[in-house]
């Protein structure tokens, strides 16, 4: 059943993508990449490779990945025990700032509903703290009164599985609209998932693959926010669907051991935050 489950879930590593918002890209027929991110652009990110498939995550403090349960085994078996890279992760092997681990416990939301998605959230411990580097360091969390509106200043980063069946060597990054969620509802109407107010939607026209349980982030000031983590990837005119992290911040406080991870309220458009350490 879990392999069922995570072949599946294998199969659908889909995602859009727009590498400009808003604009259309220009010569693409197939599949369209994003570009490759320069190694440390994004130090949060967590590489999850379960026996050699990749998924993705991100660091919210030094030993505490967070990422979607979809994909997570939900037995036991030893082997499919997640190793987790931190500080960059280039398939062509050059990884001189890379830091590994093990899983040393899988906590997935109490809640989590396979059938619908609902709850689609996954905290990972790691075997060992990691020290922080220009290469590893946490994401922010948006507080549970955040607002992402329609906007155009959110990043999706992965590794986009190529039509040939490989990963792309190094992690992509693309630019993405977020769609509201009023809006995604109604383009999700009769389809699966059902969006609810735990989801937020963002892509367009323009499609790509991506990893599972990879961040969808905002930038505010000089901080990295993540809203999401990749649940539905989609191609064609669906929007790709994250789980919503807002209204995980108790969860995600009561469950990380250690130093808290960083909430900070966001608001759409940006000009009333202020910050708090929770
Ligand atoms: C589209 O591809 C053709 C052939 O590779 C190239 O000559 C042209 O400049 C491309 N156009 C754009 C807008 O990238
Ligand atoms: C990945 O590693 C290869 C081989 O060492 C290197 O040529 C390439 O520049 C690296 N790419 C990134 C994005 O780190
Ligand atoms: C983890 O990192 C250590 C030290 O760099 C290395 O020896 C080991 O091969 C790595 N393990 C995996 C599974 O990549
Ligand atoms: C982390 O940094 C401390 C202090 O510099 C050092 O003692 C420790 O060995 C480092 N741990 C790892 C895993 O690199
Ligand atoms: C969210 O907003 C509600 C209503 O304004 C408020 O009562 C609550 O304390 C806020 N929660 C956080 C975490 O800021
Ligand atoms: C997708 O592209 C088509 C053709 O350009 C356009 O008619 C349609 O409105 C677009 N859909 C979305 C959701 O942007
Ligand atoms: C905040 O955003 C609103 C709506 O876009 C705008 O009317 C207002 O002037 C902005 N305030 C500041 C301080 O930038």
């Amino acid at each position: 059943m879990a392999l069922q489950q995570f072949v599946c879930s294998f199969t659908l590593v889909i995602i859009f993508l727009c590498k400009e918002c808003g604009s259309k890209p220009g010569n693409s027929s197939s599949i369209i990449t994003g570009q490759d991110a320069t190694p440390g652009s994004w130090p949060s990110y967590a590489a999850i490779v379960i026996v050699g498939f990749q998924f993705g995550g991100s660091l919210i403090n030094d030993q505490w990945v967070l990422t979607a349960a979809s994909f997570i085994p939900l037995d036991t078996l030893t082997e499919w025990v997640p190793t987790v890279y931190l500080g960059g992760y280039n398939l062509s092997g050059s990884n001189p700032n890379q830091v590994n681990r093990t899983v040393e416990n899988i906590i997935c939301h109490p809640e989590f509903d396979f059938t619908t998605l609902e709850n689609n959230i996954c905290l990972l411990k790691l075997s060992a703290p990691v020290n922080f580097t220009d290469y590893i360091q946490p994401i922010y969390l948006p507080s549970e009164n955040s607002t992402f509106n329609n906007e155009c200043s959110s990043w999706i980063i992965g590794l986009v599985y190529n039509s040939d069946g490989t990963f792309t060597k190094t992690l992509q990054e693309a630019k993405v609209p977020i769609v509201e969620n009023n809006e995604c509802k109604g383009i999700f109407q009769g389809s699966y998932p059902k969006i609810t107010e735990n989801m937020i939607c963002a892509g367009d026209n323009d499609s790509c693959l991506f990893t599972y349980g990879a961040p969808l982030m905002t930038k505010r000031k000089s901080v990295w926010l993540q809203s999401g983590v990749l649940s539905v990837s989609a191609c064609g005119a669906f929007p790709s669907v994250f789980t919503r992290v807002s209204p995980y911040q108790k969860w995600i406080s009561d469950t990380v051991t250690g130093t808290a991870p960083k909430f900070f309220t966001f608001t759409s458009p940006d000009n009333s935050t202020s910050p708090t350490t929770m």
